[in-house]
């Protein structure tokens, strides 16, 4: 049995105000939630404000990032000690935007000033192990761009970014690892990927995890899926037997909506 969870990602959404409004509302609809983990990752100036309005419910806070160095002259990184220190207890690793995989081609980033975040497999190698020592959970992307699934690569692309996650990890290690599945071009388009295709693309990833870390973990570990979920499609994600729960961006931004999530995350299994 897999407890779902159900996780927004404000993004680069949400002052004090606005985050203290957003979570007090939320807090309030869900504190008591049961049968769903439900995370708040706000933008890491609000992490503080967030972890105040989250006070004393069932509701966790997760970071959108993490260096893997502790301290040091890294200008603009966060540490593992340092999230922690903000109640954290889950982290993003390796999210699309990070990755400088963008959905669209948007003018303002030019191939160049796609990289501008910098994450590669490589770096993500680096965060999970970074978080995992600090006993913060490890919400890990990963997804095709819409060219390469057009290209019949997606199989592929997935489960080597699965793969490159997870080298060195010992299986004890995996056993913590939550990963979600974020097909590139679902992500803030309204475009959501077919449950169907996301339940068996997911299928794919454990696969790929029992490969590496034995059936038993890859049973264990929850796989969410992203991508444009929101209150009307949510409960045909939750159905599947593979989908675990959600990574959401867009509808995790009102209160309503990410409460309806929630409730359709924590009836589901
Ligand atoms: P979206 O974003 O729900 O707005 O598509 C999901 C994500 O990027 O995690």
């Amino acid at each position: 049995m897999r407890t779902p969870i159900m996780a927004g990602n404000w993004k680069m959404n949400c002052d004090n105000d606005e985050a203290w409004e957003l979570a007090a509302a939320i807090a309030d609809e869900k504190g008591d939630v049961e049968g769903c983990e439900v995370v708040l990752c706000p933008p890491a100036t609000a992490l503080t404000t967030v972890l105040a309005a989250i006070e004393d419910t069932n509701i966790g806070l997760g970071a959108q990032n993490i260096f893997w160095e502790e301290s040091g002259a890294y200008t603009g990184e966060l540490s593992g000690p340092m999230l922690l220190s903000c109640g954290c207890q889950y982290v993003i690793i390796g999210h699309s935007e990070r990755r400088g995989r963008f959905g669209s081609a948007d003018e303002d980033f030019t191939p160049e000033l796609q990289q501008v975040f910098g994450d590669t497999d490589a770096s993500v190698n680096r965060k999970l192990p970074a978080a995992l020592s600090h006993g913060l959970l490890p919400i890990v992307c990963v997804g095709e761009l819409l060219s390469e699934r057009q290209e019949g690569q997606t199989d592929e692309v997935v489960s080597g970014q699965v793969t490159a996650a997870l080298t060195g990890l010992e299986a004890s290690e995996v056993d913590w690892v939550i990963l979600a599945y974020e097909p590139v071009w679902a992500i803030g388009t309204g475009e959501v990927c077919e449950a169907e295709e996301a339940n068996r693309v997911i299928g794919v990833i454990r696969a790929t995890l029992a490969e590496v870390v034995g059936g038993e973990v890859a049973e264990r570990v929850r796989i969410l899926y992203g991508g444009s979920v929101n209150p009307a499609n949510v409960e045909g994600l939750m159905e599947q037997s593979e989908i675990d729960g959600g990574l959401v961006g867009g509808a995790s931004l009102q209160a309503e909506s990410f409460c309806e999530l929630i409730a359709a995350a924590a009836a589901s299994k």
